[in-house]
């Protein structure tokens, strides 16, 4: 693969510029500025603030990945972007800013789904994804599992959150605990000191038939539970919520996964987004597949978290797959749907 294009990538989509340079599945550069401090004291990211910051990273966060990667503008074959979904003037600025460089370089754009992307990151750690796979996809902003043919060119939805995303649920559940933000690796610390049965959480939609999640009535429960203990003098052990929490958003993800792989006789499973770093999720799962002879995949957690090599990763197969490069007239789209790969 030592000749194929070098692709480099741009993520925006939330409060992390992230770019990356791949050729084939190898990784040559993956660089980050992230917003995170300047959104913590809010509890949550602020989009103006994720738009501006991503406005003063582009430059150096790009020029980064080519001293990263000792290349040059001129070695660069094309440019991929993360198009949707995501925060609309986030989005923005790395789609204009890829169209720029596309543009000067004289090389082709590819406008991206940052969904397929966080599944296609996987092959520049373990190789070419098995067609199909199924893939559980978890994040601060999606919760999905899909039926992945061939990442390139077609995701299909086989359910999805009815309500709050499952990196969310984590977020507002450290936050009642009094953990700061993002919450997920603050639970997953605090978790490992704690019992996850200490408490029986509610499992939401857990045998429901469907491959749909639901974390709002968990978040809830919870909320209610430390309310309850708070209000009668009683002091909470935070370890055990903590853990009692995770227990049940995680006993619910990969229950969830591998019916998805027994109803469509699939063997392979991928993990990836944000929640994809829980180490518990990543626990059980591994269990569970073991026990179900499912092989599993998940990317380190550097991966798994926003990063710009995704976007490079999904590129580089669209180039692969000969699919027509986007116009530079693409829009940033928010509310992009999974099943639009590419633009
Ligand atoms: O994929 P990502 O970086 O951004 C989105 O596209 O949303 O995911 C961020 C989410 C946050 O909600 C964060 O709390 C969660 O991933 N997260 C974790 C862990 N690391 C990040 N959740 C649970 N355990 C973790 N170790
Ligand atoms: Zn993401």
């Amino acid at each position: 693969m030592a000749d194929a294009p070098l692709v480099l990538g741009i993520e925006t989509s939330c409060d992390e510029t992230g770019i990356g340079i791949v050729t084939g599945h190898t990784l040559l550069a993956n660089t980050i500025a992230s917003s995170m401090e300047e959104h913590a004291r809010f509890g949550g990211v602020v989009p103006e603030v994720a738009s501006r910051a991503h406005l003063e990273a582009m430059t150096p966060t790009v020029e980064a990945a080519l001293a990263q990667a000792g290349l040059r503008f001129s070695d660069i074959d094309a440019i991929a972007v993360t198009a949707g979904p995501g925060l609309a003037g986030a989005l923005l600025v790395g789609v204009a800013a890829a169209k720029a460089y596309a543009l000067g370089l004289g090389i082709p754009l590819y406008g991206v789904n940052h969904l397929a992307a966080h599944v296609a990151v996987d092959q520049l750690e373990h190789g070419p994804l098995p067609k199909p796979c199924i893939a559980l996809l978890v994040s601060g902003g999606h919760s999905s599992l899909l039926l992945v043919p061939d990442v390139a060119k077609d995701v299909i939805s086989l359910g999805s959150t009815v309500d709050d995303a499952a990196g969310e649920a984590f977020d507002k559940v450290a936050r009642v605990l009094g953990l700061p933000f993002p919450g997920g690796p603050y639970i997953d610390k605090a978790a490992t000191s704690g019992s996850g049965t200490a408490v029986a959480f509610p499992r939401g939609k857990m045998d429901d038939g469907t491959l749909d999640f639901s974390f709002s009535g968990l978040k809830t429960a919870v909320a209610r539970w430390v309310e309850a203990r708070e209000s009668a003098g009683e002091r909470i052990h935070v370890p055990d919520v903590a853990a009692s929490f995770q227990e049940a958003v995680v006993d619910v993800l990969t229950r969830k996964a591998l019916q998805a792989c027994r109803k469509y006789g699939v063997g392979d499973l991928l993990i990836g987004g944000g929640v994809a770093a829980n180490s518990r999720l990543r626990a059980l799962a591994q269990e569970r597949c073991d026990a179900a002879g499912v092989r599993l995949r998940v990317p380190r957690p550097g991966l798994c978290t926003d990063n710009g090599a995704m976007v490079a990763a999904l590129g580089s197969d669209l180039v692969a797959a000969g699919v027509t490069p986007s116009s530079l007239e693409i829009p940033a789209d928010s509310s992009m749907p999974i099943t639009t790969v590419h633009v």
